[in-house]
């Protein structure tokens, strides 16, 4: 693997132990991925931020990289946290926990990280161009903007896109190499409806069918709220990092598609797809906003709710959204928390809801995935308006 003058330098400890430490990473990556050398990057988003899922060696470890002089070099954001910076309480999140969020927060701070903990930057804080090599974490938004916007990046881990946010480059493989961004699977999505939901059943649908791979989809035009949704499902219930749709994303035009493999994706396997994740009847908590709510998901929710009561106090609803789209809808805060809290830095993923709730109910594919294994709980899936009627 190729390294100029500058980039030895920095392995060789020249720039300080941070660098040094993120460049070792950066080139280990590269050389088990046969990487011809470290290409340039615009913008990183960084995952590993929740104190749950990192926990105090995730915590040393950033205290040891900041304390090396580590800072990053191209424009960065963080993915959601265990808790709403200001209303963990509201949460049932106790004082260690919170104590140890915040110094994870301070930290990455510290390095220059943007602190706007939402995985949804590419709808504000963190928008890449087509072409872009970046290097992103959070498989829903990588996904989405390898795929929606033309950028691209791997299916970084937290600590690989951290190093090369300091480094402000990256390993040059995957799919950052245009070899490696042709579709390899056709998806005839026939009788779609036009809803965010049903987007997330077509991206369970598809994971489950594919497992990986870069689909290209016939018979949609995703918006960006089902382009959002149907980037998650596929990545969690695969491991889809890039898709292309015909007539849609900036890069499907280049392909010729002919000579590959064509899966149909209808309604029957969208309804599968529905009853594979459906493992509970009542919810205990009802958490809406996987991938963090756009400012027309939440407009649309408040027009859901007008006129109606909660009826059911037993059940807790949490929405979940980006500190930024919760203040730029007012109106929509204010009709939804007649309800439960719109919070903001966080999701009922990432957060520590196992040792408060056992049944959760989303309308998001990938938080169907991932409430079983990363939060113990079983869950209840459908579509907004349905889970929402149980407290009306
Ligand atoms: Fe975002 Fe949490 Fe879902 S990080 S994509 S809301 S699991």
């Amino acid at each position: 693997m190729y390294l100029t003058k500058d980039e030895q330098a920095v392995l060789d400890g020249e720039k300080g132990p941070g660098a040094q430490k993120a460049m070792e990473l950066v080139t280990a990556l590269g050389k088990i991925y046969g990487a011809d050398g470290l290409v340039p990057i615009t913008s990183a988003h960084l995952s590993g931020a929740s104190y749950k899922t990192i926990g105090d060696g995730g915590l040393k470890y950033l205290e040891d990289l900041a304390a090396g002089g580590a800072k990053v070099t191209v424009p960065s954001t963080l993915n959601p946290v265990g808790m709403d910076r200001t209303r963990w309480r509201e949460m049932h999140i106790n004082e260690h926990f919170a104590e140890k969020q915040l110094r994870i927060i301070g930290l990455y701070g510290q390095m220059g990280v943007q602190e706007t903990c939402s995985c949804t930057p590419y709808l504000g804080a963190n928008v890449p161009k087509c072409g872009d090599h970046v290097a992103w974490a959070e498989s829903s938004a990588l996904s989405f903007v390898n795929s929606y916007i033309g950028a691209r990046t791997n299916r970084e881990g937290g600590p690989g896109a951290l190093a090369a946010a300091i480094l402000g480059k990256t390993a040059n493989y995957g799919l950052h190499l245009d070899r490696n961004r042709r579709p390899t699977v056709v998806i005839d999505a026939s009788e779609m409806e036009d809803s965010v939901f049903d987007y997330s059943l077509l991206g369970q649908a598809v994971g489950m069918a594919v497992g990986g791979g870069v689909p290209y989809f016939t018979g949609i035009r995703p918006g960006v709220d089902e382009a959002k949704a149907l980037s998650a499902a596929m990545a969690a219930a695969g491991s889809v990092a890039l898709w292309h749709a015909e007539g849609c994303t900036p890069e499907a035009a280049k392909y010729d598609v002919s000579g590959l493999e064509h899966v149909p994706i209808g309604p029957a396997e969208r309804q599968k797809a529905k009853e594979k994740l459906n493992t509970a009847d009542e919810p205990q908590l009802i958490a809406i906003g996987c991938p963090h709510l756009s400012p027309k998901e939440m407009n649309d929710i408040a027009v859901l709710l007008k006129g109606k009561e909660k009826k059911r106090k037993d059940i807790e609803i949490w929405f979940c959204t980006s500190a930024a789209v919760r203040a730029q809808c007012p109106d929509a805060v204010k009709e939804m928390e007649r309800f439960g809290p719109v919070l903001a830095d966080t999701c009922m993923v990432v957060a520590p809801i196992e040792g408060m709730f056992q049944r959760t109910a989303t309308n998001s594919a990938k938080a169907g995935n991932y409430l079983p294994t990363l939060c113990s709980q079983k869950v209840v899936f459908g579509e907004t308006a349905d889970l929402l009627k149980v407290v009306e």
